[in-house]
């Protein structure tokens, strides 16, 4: 199935390239601040390159979040079937004053795919952070959160910083910052993303950036019934397979590459073993595609991997974070069993 709208309020469904952060973007109010360390173009022209040529071929979902591939994403949260961000919203409802009680106010509140930031109002409501520092790889969602929030919390000084937060992040800018504590907020289980491996130096690296007295809140979506995870990644309005085939619009628009959509098609299923939804986008026939004067041969049926999205029972994360150094400290989990958000000690 094609083309699900997404909802009217969403950023327009052009498929131009977002429009950088640029650190003389004007401020928003005195206590705003942007910090532009985007990935350059060529980096994504490098990755693809990469990806096409590998066997088997790979994208990294990253790479999903033009202003098109946000608005699909936002879509897709609100979908029947996709129960995470809902779940986890209610979670953030219930237990957020639980959550800051545990934590402490006046402490540095980093988050990372900060996008709508729309579970971080719950928090920022209770928690009552020294400051915020939301940090998104979309400059535009960045942007747009940003003035929302800071009109919702005028008071609250803001640095948003543009960047790919899965690469070691430089700020100095925060060294600056007086906080009793800095807790690292990484909501939405964007952690899936990464392989256990991946995830764990990821979260060596959360651990150094959160210092001696730190912490981290992270959402983490749950093992459960196949068929409820099946259903979550193939919605029978098919918002996922146009989120998953917008990657493949986006090089075209911004690598001058002449994929045809109609040629592709979205596959994406549980993998038990890995304990992971396995995200694809599959050739419909042979064919030829050619991306910044390079050509690249698909096969019939030749499938192109874009996305992992791990699944963790609680004491598989909670050992995962041990390996890395965390102190797991608390875990709230809806009544479902869905999806849980750790409190981790450093
Ligand atoms: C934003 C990475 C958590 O894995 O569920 C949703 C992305 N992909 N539907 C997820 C996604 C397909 C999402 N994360």
């Amino acid at each position: 199935m094609k083309s699900a709208a997404p909802p009217p309020s969403s950023p327009p469904l052009s498929s131009s390239a977002s429009s950088p952060v640029s650190p003389s973007s004007p401020p928003v109010s005195p206590h705003i601040s942007f910090v532009d360390l985007q990935p350059a173009v060529g980096r994504f022209l490098d990755d693809v390159i990469a990806g096409l040529g590998a066997s088997p071929k790979a994208l990294s979902p990253k790479y999903f979040y033009d202003a098109r591939g946000c608005a699909l994403f936002e879509a897709i949260c609100e979908l029947p079937e996709y129960y995470p961000t809902r779940t986890e919203l209610a979670l953030m409802h219930d237990c957020a004053a639980d959550m800051a009680a545990q934590l402490g106010e006046g402490g540095l509140l980093i988050e990372f795919g900060s996008g709508a930031s729309v579970k971080t109002e719950v928090l920022l409501r209770t928690l009552r952070p020294a400051a915020y520092v939301p940090v998104d790889i979309a400059a535009d969602a960045l942007q747009a959160s940003t003035a929302r929030l800071a009109a919702g919390f005028p008071q609250l000084p803001i640095v948003a910083v543009c960047a790919d937060y899965m690469q070691p992040l430089r700020v100095p800018e925060l060294d600056r910052i007086k906080a009793s504590r800095r807790v690292i907020y990484f909501p939405g289980s964007t952690i899936g993303n990464l392989t256990p491996a991946e995830a764990q130096e990821f979260l060596v690296r959360a651990r150094e950036l959160a210092g001696a007295q730190g912490a981290m809140l992270i959402g983490v979506d749950l093992k459960k019934d196949p068929d409820v995870l099946h259903a979550a990644y193939n919605d029978a309005q098919g918002v996922t397979a146009e989120f998953n085939l917008n990657l493949l619009r986006r090089i075209n628009s911004e690598l001058a590459a002449d994929f045809d959509l109609d040629q592709f098609r979205h596959v994406a299923f549980y993998n038990t073993v890995a304990g992971r939804i396995e995200m694809h986008l599959e050739s419909l026939r042979e064919q030829t595609v050619t991306v910044s004067g390079r050509t690249f041969v698909f096969g019939a049926g030749e499938r192109m991997h874009t996305e992992n999205s791990c699944k963790y029972s609680v004491n598989e994360f909670q050992r995962l974070a041990q390996a890395a150094g965390f102190r797991p400290a608390q875990v709230w989990v809806d009544a479902e069993r869905l999806f849980a958000v750790h409190l981790l000690e450093v």
